[in-house]
């Protein structure tokens, strides 16, 4: 029975400990022609604007306001949110924003379906907004 017991604990730490390793160094491939792909709304102030409201609305709560990830739903996920205010995100492509924004994966929500392709470029325009 004790040994039972031990061997449970044992496999479900290791369970655990392999599910937080696989969630944090995952890389997270785009297809080349999303990877390449253009933004066809130019950024400018109504654009910005326009991705701003979304992005307040629908990304800060995990997100956060400044894109650092810090919002109130972030501390309740498994997998961290990222950074948009650093290279690691400003250096990836609009195409790729627009891919992980668009399939989503994990607790990264797929917003395909709930969102035009528009709003999701203005979307991209407002996060350019928050490199630090
Ligand atoms: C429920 C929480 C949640 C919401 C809401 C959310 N995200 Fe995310 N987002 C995540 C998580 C978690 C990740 C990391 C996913 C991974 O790496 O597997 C992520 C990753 C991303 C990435 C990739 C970041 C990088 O540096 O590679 C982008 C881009 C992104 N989200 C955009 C958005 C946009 C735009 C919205 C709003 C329309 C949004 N997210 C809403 C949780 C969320």
């Amino acid at each position: 029975m004790m040994r039972t017991m031990k061997l449970l604990f044992v496999s479900s730490l290791f369970l655990l400990l392999s599910a937080t390793l696989v969630a944090q160094t995952k890389p997270w491939v785009v297809p080349a022609n999303f990877k390449s792909m253009k933004n066809p709304i130019a950024t400018s102030d109504v654009s910005i604007k326009a991705g701003q409201a979304l992005y307040v609305k629908t990304c800060a709560a995990c997100h956060g306001k400044t894109g650092i990830g810090d919002g109130p739903k972030a501390k309740s996920l498994k997998t961290t949110v990222g950074d948009f205010s650093k290279a690691v995100s400003q250096n990836q492509t609009d195409g790729e924003h627009f891919y992980k924004t668009k399939t989503g994966r994990g607790d990264m929500p797929k917003y395909e379906g709930k969102m035009s392709d528009e709003d999701i470029w203005n979307i991209v325009n407002y996060v350019r907004t928050l490199k630090k």
